[in-house]
């Protein structure tokens, strides 16, 4: 089994929570750190709750450091409604002892990236506002970061942040215009993969082997995030968009890339933030992203379910 280094970036948040312990329950997962950015609420409560997220995944070896508190250019928004004022629904975690990083994530994203020049992949579940103030403050990392792959973004499926923009995408279309045209190696997962992964009651049930305390806190936040779907999407379930992201380090096979050219659109009054792709290839470009445009649903969700069994 390979190791595999990750840093991944993350606004937690109800599906960031579910992802930072799938990724607590992969032994092919070295994470390297948690930086936290602004998104489903500020950056301050998304830190908070990743200090107490690593102490529930047992993971408080990994440094957690704060990162950017708004977007690079637009207005900060947040998403209370989606995840709740504290950003992880109902659920009620104990305070956290563990203490964050002493500097800034860009800081320490940007130290990693030398410390291990072609072996860490960026996983990016949030706003991607700290990794593009990486790049812009050190171009050289980025021949350096082995992969990038984002939960971002939406081809097809509608958006869930306006009629056609992607709530990652839409906190800061800026910082995902830099990152799809850095020239990375870089997987998008969008809206139109993760909103197939619907989280259901059923699936708490066959939790049977996790820790009492795991079980609770995914029931807890996932209730809040179901009756969400429920009364502003009419959907049955919760998508758990950021776990399939992180699920495909490991399990490749879960769903199939094209390869597109991408563009984010930053302007406009009814399509900001629009995520592109050029399907026929009329422009000419040459592909810039890895895009994930099917999925193996019941393999990734018993995948999800495996692993966090063993929590
Ligand atoms: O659009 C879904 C994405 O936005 C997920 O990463 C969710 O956590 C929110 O950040
Ligand atoms: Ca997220």
């Amino acid at each position: 089994m390979s190791i595999q280094r990750i840093i991944v970036d993350t606004d937690p948040g109800i599906d960031d929570a579910l992802a930072i312990l799938l990724l607590a329950a992969s032994p092919e997962i070295s994470l390297q750190a948690i930086t936290v950015t602004h998104g489903n609420t500020t950056v301050e409560k998304c830190a908070s709750n990743a200090l107490q997220l690593v102490e529930l995944a047992r993971l408080t070896h990994v440094p957690v450091a704060l990162g950017a508190s708004t977007p690079l250019v637009r207005e900060l928004g947040i998403a209370e409604e989606t995840h709740g004022d504290g950003g992880l629904g109902y659920a009620v975690l104990p305070r956290s002892s563990t203490q964050l990083y002493p500097k800034h994530a860009v800081d320490l994203i940007i130290h990693l990236i030398h410390k291990y020049p072609n072996e860490i992949t960026m996983l990016c579940i949030g706003p991607m506002t700290n990794l593009a103030l990486a790049t812009r403050r050190d171009p050289s990392i980025v021949p350096l970061i082995k992969r990038v792959v984002s939960m971002a973004g939406t081809i097809h499926y509608p958006g869930n942040a306006t009629p056609s923009s992607e709530y990652n995408v839409f906190c800061d279309p800026h910082a995902y215009d830099i990152v799809v045209r850095a020239g990375f190696d870089l997987t998008v997962v969008p809206l139109d993969v993760t909103y197939q992964c619907l989280f259901q009651k059923s699936h708490i049930a066959r939790m049977t082997t996790a820790r009492p305390e795991i079980v609770k806190f995914i029931e807890d936040a996932t209730r809040f995030y179901m009756e969400f779907h429920d009364e502003y999407q009419n959907i049955d379930g919760c998508a758990i968009n950021d776990p399939l992201a992180a699920a495909i380090l490991v399990r490749p096979d879960l769903v199939e890339l094209l390869d597109y050219h991408m563009t984010v659109e930053l302007s406009g009054k009814h399509a900001r933030a629009k995520t592109s792709v050029d399907h026929f290839k009329a422009m000419g470009f040459a592909p810039n992203t890895k895009v994930a445009m099917k999925v193996n649903v019941e393999g990734f969700m018993d995948f999800f379910i495996e692993r966090i069994n063993n929590l």
